[in-house]
């Protein structure tokens, strides 16, 4: 029988000693995880560009101890991103997560046609540059330290087609050729590489979406939409895939693509949907 004392005792802190950035950590998905891993006793830099925000979510998350600081970073600026990393180093002595979160939609209108260079350009400079200068200026601390767990957030648009843009999907197909790259490049000096898939999470980025602003209204879509039933997909249970990719409970796992996504790329209900057509 389970003594009394261990069903009180504290939860076990799985990032103790850690030191961790995240991109765009200033909202949805970003926020979750650096609230989640500052429970688990990381210290935390939120790296975004929305500074009222950032600053909003550390004092929110209120460690008195210094566990959690803002940094102004577009990632799609190299000096920013250096500044970001080196910030974590001269706080804490050292970098372990390096989670490139940040990304942006990009012009939600699905034709070809709508696309411009400028939009094309942007989300291929926040999404991919962005997130591969992450890595870079990870690495660069991480190879002395001989390991470090870079992560990227990815989409299950990299693994499911004609859901959303065309540039946002290129790219982030591309974060996952990233990852597996660099898993190969960097797994010699102990550092893992992983990305995460996220199915439709109802943040800013996805309320960007005509008819779908309304909170509720998106989780029905969502929910509707969804192979997994009676769950719905939050930016928390992001962060708990972030906690086991950053933690050392995962030491071996390094190029992988988790889709968090209840299941939904490893359907397509299409062909049996046109045969219930032929009996109904
Ligand atoms: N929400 C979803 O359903 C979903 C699904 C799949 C993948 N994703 C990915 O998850 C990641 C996080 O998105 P989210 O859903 O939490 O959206 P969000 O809009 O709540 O958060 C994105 C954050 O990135 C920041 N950001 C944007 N451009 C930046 C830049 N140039 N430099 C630094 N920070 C920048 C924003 O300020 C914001 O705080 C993104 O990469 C997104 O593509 C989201």
């Amino acid at each position: 029988m389970m003594k009394a004392s261990s069903l009180f005792a504290p939860i076990a802190k799985r990032l103790e000693g850690k030191v961790a950035v995240i991109t765009g950590g200033a909202s949805g998905i970003g926020a979750s995880t650096a609230r989640l891993f500052v429970k688990h006793g990381a210290k935390v830099i939120i790296a975004d560009i929305q500074d009222e925000l950032g600053h909003c979510v550390c004092e929110d998350i209120g460690m008195e101890d210094q566990s959690i600081s803002y940094v102004h970073c577009d990632v799609s600026s190299e000096t920013d991103v250096q500044n970001a990393v080196d910030t974590a180093v001269a706080k804490h002595g050292k970098l372990d997560i390096m989670y490139n979160n940040a990304g942006i939609s990009g012009n939600l209108d699905p034709s070809i046609l709508s696309v411009d260079r400028e939009d094309f350009n942007r989300v291929f400079d926040v999404n991919v540059y962005g997130a591969f200068l992450g890595a870079k200026h990870a690495a660069r601390v991480m190879i002395p330290a001989k390991k470090g767990s870079i992560l990227f957030t990815s989409s299950m648009s990299s693994v499911v087609s004609g859901y959303g843009p065309h540039a946002y999907t290129a790219a982030k197909h591309a974060v996952v050729g990233l990852t597996k790259n660099l898993c190969v490049e960097l797994g010699k000096f102990g550092i893992r590489v992983n990305c995460i898939s996220p199915y439709c999470v109802t943040t800013p980025l996805l309320r960007k979406t005509p008819g779908l602003e309304d909170e509720k209204r998106a989780e029905e879509v969502f929910s509707m939409g969804a192979n997994l039933k009676g769950a719905m997909l939050e930016a928390e249970d992001i962060a708990e895939a972030a906690l086991y990719l950053g933690s050392d409970e995962s030491k071996y796992m390094s190029g992988l693509n988790l889709l968090v996504d209840g299941g939904y790329s490893t359907t397509n209900t299409a062909l049996g949907d046109a045969f219930k057509t032929l009996v109904s």
